[in-house]
């Protein structure tokens, strides 16, 4: 791929300037820097390649050459339909759905690529920001915020779909299952268009952020409803951990997913750091 063709495959979508590596360290790390420079709304950074991709809780996102997408967006606060009355009120909820607006684009985009060629899958939401494909990880969604002070310049949306199998991280790398697209869909696929589907759901959905149909298909997709889990959560300023376990119920008007607990009590999450983890009921 080069910045001429990627332009030209994505010139019908509403984006802001686009940059294109065949390496970087990190396309999340290079949207700041943009972001920084003063890079516009919806401004898109590609690579073919990570060699520092970052995901979550602070570990390694695996990004070799020719095998995945990653790619960032940059979202300027004043332009979010949830964040522009109050620009301050960055809460976690608000950081969540955003990880949500990435997760659900993923799965709407994963879905029509898959359609337009004569096929199928069923993509879901683990809660908060994981995609899975029949239980196993296909792609995973980073949001950063970047501040001046107390003003916050930007958002970077980061997203990482495995597409081809040598983008699946070695096994001793895995905290989950994971696979990719090309393993469900058995054939190869067309990154590009793939891009290509899933910036058009994103831009769909950017623009319903605070709407219920946003929540209402992000339930939709959620994985293990009605089924008992375990979470992790990181109590925030604190190096404490708090494990829960429940059945998931949905999620709240808000995107909070409510779980009820072994003693029958409805709880609601609202927090981006969590382990989520199915119960496996034959092993107790
Ligand atoms: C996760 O841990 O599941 C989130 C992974 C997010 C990876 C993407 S790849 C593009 C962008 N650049 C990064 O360095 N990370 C995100």
């Amino acid at each position: 791929m080069n910045l001429t063709n990627l332009q030209r495959i994505l010139s019908d979508l509403f984006l802001g300037p686009v940059r294109y590596f065949d390496s970087i360290g990190s396309t999340n790390a290079e949207a700041a820097r943009w972001a920084e420079e003063g890079a516009p709304d919806l401004a898109l950074i590609v690579a073919d390649e990570q060699t520092a991709g970052r995901g979550r809780m602070g570990r390694r996102w695996y990004t070799p050459p020719g095998a995945a997408l990653a790619f960032s967006l940059i979202l300027r606060p004043e332009h979010l339909p949830i964040l522009s009355a109050k620009q301050a009120d960055l809460s976690l909820a608000v950081l969540t759905r955003l990880v949500a607006l990435g997760a659900l684009a993923v799965c709407d985009g994963l879905e029509a690529y898959a359609h337009a060629r004569s096929s199928s899958l069923q993509p879901q939401i683990k809660w908060p920001n994981d995609v899975l494909v029949g239980g196993r990880k296909l792609a995973g969604v980073l949001v950063e915020s970047h501040w001046k002070g107390d003003r916050m310049l930007a958002l970077t949306l980061g997203i990482g779909i495995n597409v081809a199998p040598l983008s699946i991280p070695p096994e001793d790398e895995l905290t989950f299952p994971a696979t990719c697209v090309e393993a469900i869909l058995g054939k190869a696929v067309d990154r590009w268009s793939l891009l290509r589907h899933v910036l058009t759901a994103l831009l769909y959905w950017r623009n319903k952020l605070a709407d219920q149909a946003f929540i209402q298909a992000w339930e939709s997709r959620l994985a293990y409803k009605g089924q008992t889990v375990t979470i992790t959560a990181l109590v925030s300023g604190d190096a404490r951990e708090e494990h829960l376990e429940g059945e998931i119920l949905g999620l709240n008007p808000s995107g909070a997913l409510r779980l009820r607990d072994s003693l029958g009590d409805v709880v609601t999450l609202q927090s981006g750091e969590v382990h989520l983890r199915p119960v496996d009921r034959s092993k107790k």
